[in-house]
């Protein structure tokens, strides 16, 4: 019984990661993938979940209040269809949630629609429909208020995005449209 107890204590003290990501089913991990990796390429250290709002309620809680009660900064939870995972999340912890439509046999619509229309008092950060590198940008800016070196991170980000775009339009300067893409032009 003692040993159950300082077994259960230990574990309410682990530290939580800067993130959580909740996604609704297995189905959207593919998806979610460019989230984790967007995570990943700015060291920014995060969990990852499958939990459905309708499926595993108590699931959910659960995962919401171990995160927040150990320090958790902030969540992003991705769901389709009758997405309620986002507002669910949202309902359980202060914490800023981003929420991530997914596709869905509507394209998204209905996803995006469940998780935007959040009644007032309780806000989810709705990204694009599949915006799921999106939802891992606007955490890192989140925790970016708070630690300069992310924020210089992310500052570099943005300054080769740029640089990448205006790289492109001065190929389509030189090469002209006809040759672009056979010299190694990108739709992206
Ligand atoms: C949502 O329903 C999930 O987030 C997923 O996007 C969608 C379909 O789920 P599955 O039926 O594939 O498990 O809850």
């Amino acid at each position: 019984m003692e040993k159950k107890k300082k077994a259960a204590s230990k574990q309410k003290r682990t530290q939580s990661p800067d993130v959580a990501v909740v996604m609704g089913s297995d189905s959207d991990l593919k998806s979610m993938t460019a989230c984790f990796e967007t995570l990943d390429s700015f060291g920014v250290s995060y969990e990852a979940h499958i939990a459905s709002a309708h499926r595993t309620h108590d699931y959910v809680k659960r995962i919401v209040t171990t995160f927040d009660n150990n320090g958790g900064k902030v969540m992003i939870a991705a769901a389709g269809a009758a997405a309620h995972l986002p507002g669910v999340v949202a309902a359980l912890t202060n914490l800023p949630v981003i929420g991530v439509p997914m596709e869905s046999k509507m394209l998204g619509l209905d996803s995006l629609l469940s998780i935007a229309q959040m009644p007032a008092g309780m806000p989810v950060a709705t990204v694009a429909v599949g915006g799921c590198k999106n939802a891992a940008l606007l955490a890192v800016q989140i925790l970016a208020l708070g630690r300069p070196e992310l924020a210089s991170r992310y500052g570099r980000f943005r300054a080769q995005q740029a640089e990448a775009v205006i790289k492109k339009s001065e190929r389509l300067r030189t090469s002209g449209y006809r040759n672009y893409f056979s010299e190694g032009g990108s739709t992206r």
